[in-house]
């Protein structure tokens, strides 16, 4: 739980690589996932190189911190993969999920950045990494270790919970 609790995103982080061995069990950790019909729609394209990550960075003007971010995991969906097509994206979302706990579990700061909601994402990382149609980015996870750690707000709140009827 300590995982779950006390994560927070981080966008800040000290100039070091994520480890070889670090980068497979976040790998592992997205992988293990639940998915519809245990479908997979999943890839995973790893982004380390600072020259793409600066180019990464223009893909919006609130999305800075990406050229400092150590390591990029880009979740991708794909429609090949895809034997219930209006699940994928809650599949991808469990997938993420588990990546930001995962970090948090190995002690790295971690951010989820969001690409399908938005068209001009969309198009932008397409074109920059020649991603074939049946493809789709879905979003960028970002990771490293963490500049500063800030313990969450506490968003516990009972008035959310229904008991028997609504
Ligand atoms: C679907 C989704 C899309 C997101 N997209 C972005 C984004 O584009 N840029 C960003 O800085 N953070 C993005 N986030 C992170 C949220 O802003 C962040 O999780 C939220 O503000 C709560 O803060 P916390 O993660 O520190 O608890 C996204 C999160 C989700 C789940």
């Amino acid at each position: 739980m300590k995982e779950i609790l006390e994560r927070t995103s981080c966008r800040n982080f000290k100039d070091f690589p994520v480890s070889d061995e670090d980068t497979e069990k976040l790998l592992r950790a997205a992988m293990q996932a639940p998915s519809m019909g245990n479908q997979q729609p999943w890839d995973f394209l790893v982004i380390t190189d600072k020259a793409k990550l600066e180019e990464l960075a223009g893909i919006d003007t609130y999305a800075k911190f990406i050229a400092k971010t150590p390591e990029i995991i880009m979740i991708l969906g794909d429609r090949n993969e895809m034997r219930f097509p209006e699940t994928w994206m809650m599949d991808c979302s469990a997938a993420a999920q588990n990546m930001l706990i995962e970090a948090n579990s190995l002690g790295l700061g971690a951010y989820w950045f969001g690409i399908v909601q938005s068209q001009e994402r969309v198009d932008f990382v397409r074109k920059m990494f020649d991603l074939p149609e049946s493809v789709i980015p879905f979003s960028l996870m970002g990771f490293g270790k963490m500049n500063r750690w800030t313990k969450p707000e506490d968003r516990f709140d009972a008035a959310r919970i229904h008991s028997e009827k609504w």
